[in-house]
């Protein structure tokens, strides 16, 4: 097995470092601050290639060089980056056809960064020739420990609908499909004089009159996902050979607000998963919002430890109002991610940059240097990353799953459905959430995954499922599971048909129920629920075939009808919820699930304590972040890992404090 960063033995602690953008004084005092902080790995030329090849042909490796160098000396693995991530000026000017284009044909012009298509032969074969000029010069550098190629790919490109990626998108239908006809029933194009004669009549969904097919539109983003994901492979593979051993990734943005990129198809092509993640100011659930991302991140990588590429040390710059962080919360953000599965924790950026667009994002040395509470915090992390070397390589403990397929996103969100309000994201956050406050560690999975180690299966909103996905669901109930299906799920297959003969399609039987008709709630319109707690955004009319209702609707025009349904299946159950509920009633809904289930929480504390369990060689470990405003005792025995007390039953987390307990 490949080491996640070769040559580094414990938690990874580090940023990314852009040492082009500063004099040699500052670079040589980075060394000395990131000995005191206690930095192990760097992120290094992610965006170098201007600075290394300012003329076609003209190379100047010699700061890069002396980084790699000085790095090295100081003990620091570096993230070597193929230095792709943004093309350099001569380079778009010498060929603009390697620019993107959006929906409606404009052209994305360089100035900013990553102004490339990824369809462009052209593009690939500069980018190619770059990463390897790199990975040939440093193959044998003894600070290389892993390879990062480019950056956030397709994160401000998610879709580029220019000629050469019409070109791709063509190459891609034809191989899926192998004829056109093939397409034609795949894409309904009986439908509005759509048939197709050809595949090169076939266009990207680019801007048009009216709705543009919905399947050509699912498989522009399942073209897209993988035209990203195949320039990620032709560098990785024209890199593999030069420096064979050393572990190749790129990092991921799995968050609940990245929609376009399956990360799932991702993983298998990496040799870690790494990944981004950056919290909304706006979201008054930032924190369960973290520990979502991070689940995901770590289903993604199959429940193997991952690394936290990016994240930031205060604000970032990004968002119309930047939040700083507030005392001890870069602290418990980095032990959140640790707790759910990641072996790094890293930071965009080392040093806040003086000049350019990101010269107010935070950085672990502000623009105030190393006289700041936010250098002082980062030396204190530092210290407590590298405390936690035991948990390094241990796996997360789990018996709850939330299906999250990025198909069914995709798909669910497209035009012309029967409410434009239906947002994939919205009861994935708030039953992760629900189950969040009540202590339980859930894992996010795929439809397809194996669900064989879980007692709790939930659903949110699977709008597409293929039969497999839904048999595999079914399959959970049947074996003993408490599963629980939200509204606008089953409807399609996955190329977006409707399955017939009433609703909710794919999961009509395993719920017992069927549904003939929607009946979606206008904007503001509340419903009210039997137990008193309101519902909204949408009902449908629930015919019950072998269900028991929970849960009735008392006003709108579902009186009288079920809104929460159950059906035993054999020693499991399966729920249907065919409402949108409101916090009182998602949490009832979800206390009577993990009564029925017995899953248990990590610790027996109060709302707004996070702990989670991580078991691997060096034992078990129980990560606590207490996010509340009281000191919280917690009934473990073992070794707190970053004061090295010994804890016994009553031991105290101070509020806003993160402890991680080795158990005995
Ligand atoms: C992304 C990028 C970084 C930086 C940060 C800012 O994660 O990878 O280069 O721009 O965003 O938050």
């Amino acid at each position: 097995m490949i080491e996640s960063i070769h040559g580094l033995h414990g938690v990874g602690f580090g940023g990314d470092y852009n040492p082009e953008q500063w004099d040699d004084d500052v670079r040589l005092a980075d060394i000395d601050l990131m000995r005191e902080a206690r930095v192990s790995v760097v992120s290094l030329a992610i965006f170098g290639w201007a600075s290394i090849e300012p003329r076609e042909g003209s190379y100047d490796w010699s700061w890069l060089d002396t980084t790699m160098d000085r790095l090295h000396g100081a003990g620091v693995r570096v993230s070597l980056a193929t230095a792709t991530a943004s093309p350099p000026p001569w380079l778009t000017r010498k060929h603009p056809e390697i620019l993107p284009r959006t929906a409606d044909g404009s052209v994305l012009s360089p100035g900013a960064r990553q102004a490339y298509s990824v369809s462009s032969r052209t593009w690939r074969d500069y980018a190619v020739r770059m990463a390897v000029a790199v990975a040939e010069r440093y193959r044998d550098h003894p600070a290389l420990a892993l390879w990062h190629v480019d950056n956030e790919i397709g994160c401000h490109v998610p879709h580029d609908y220019s000629d050469s990626a019409a070109e791709a998108f063509r190459s891609w239908l034809q191989r899926r499909y192998g004829d056109i006809d093939t397409l034609n029933a795949a894409w309904g194009t009986a439908f509005w004089s759509q048939r197709y004669g050809d595949f090169a009549d076939v266009l990207p969904p680019r801007a048009a009159p009216s709705h543009s097919n919905p399947t050509q539109q699912l498989d522009f983003a399942r073209y897209s996902s993988d035209e990203l994901l195949s320039y990620y492979v032709e560098l990785r593979d024209a890199i593999r050979p030069i420096s064979p051993g050393v572990p190749i990734t790129t990092n991921f943005m799995c968050t609940s607000a990245t929609k376009w990129m399956d990360y799932r198809r991702w993983a298998a092509e990496v040799d870690i998963v790494a990944n981004d993640h950056y919290s909304i100011a706006a979201d008054a659930d930032r924190e369960i919002e973290l520990a979502l991302s991070a689940d995901l991140t770590r289903g993604v990588a199959g429940g193997r430890p991952w690394l936290l590429m990016e994240h930031s040390s205060g604000a970032v710059n990004w968002q119309p109002r930047n939040r700083a962080k507030g005392p001890g919360e870069m602290m418990r953000n980095s032990l959140a991610h640790v707790a759910r599965g990641s072996d790094a924790v890293m930071f965009f950026q080392w040093r806040a940059s003086q000049a350019g667009a990101e010269k107010f994002h935070s950085a672990l040395v502000p623009h105030a240097g190393r006289d700041s509470q936010m250098f002082r915090d980062a030396v204190d992390l530092g210290a407590a990353v590298t405390a936690l070397a035991p948990l390094t390589g241990s796996e997360v403990q789990s018996r709850t799953a939330l299906i999250w397929d990025y198909e069914a996103w995709w798909a669910v969100e497209l035009d012309a459905h029967p409410s434009a309000d239906v947002e994939y994201m919205d009861r994935m956050r708030a039953l992760h959430a629900a189950l969040w406050r009540r202590g339980i560690t859930t894992d996010v999975v795929g439809s397809t995954d194996d669900l064989r180690g879980y007692d709790l299966v939930i659903a949110p909103t699977l709008y597409l499922v293929s039969d497999e996905g839904a048999a595999n669901i079914a399959a959970a109930a049947e074996r003993g599971a408490t599963v629980a299906i939200t509204y606008f799920s089953g409807i399609v297959d996955p190329d977006d048909h409707i399955r017939l003969g009433g609703y909710p399609g794919a999961f009509r039987d395993l719920l017992g129920v069927r549904v003939d008709e929607f009946f979606p709630l206008l904007d503001g319109e509340i419903t009210t629920l039997d137990d008193g707690t309101s519902a909204d955004l949408w009902s449908e009319r629930v015919e019950l075939a072998g269900a028991e209702p929970v849960r009735t609707f008392t006003d709108g025009p579902m009186a009288g009808r079920p809104a929460v349904t159950r059906r035993q299946v054999g020693s499991g159950a399966a729920w249907y919820v065919a409402t949108r509920q409101d916090e009182a009633g998602t949490a009832a809904l979800v206390d009577a699930l993990i009564a029925e289930s017995g899953v248990q929480p990590t610790l027996d504390a109060p709302a707004g304590v996070e702990a989670v369990r991580r078991v691997g060689e060096q034992g078990s470990f129980v990560v606590v972040i207490n996010h509340t405003e009281e000191a919280v005792p917690i009934d473990l025995t073992g070794t707190e890992l970053l004061t090295g007390a010994a804890t016994e039953p009553g031991y105290k987390v101070e509020a806003g404090a993160c402890a991680v307990i080795q158990e005995a």
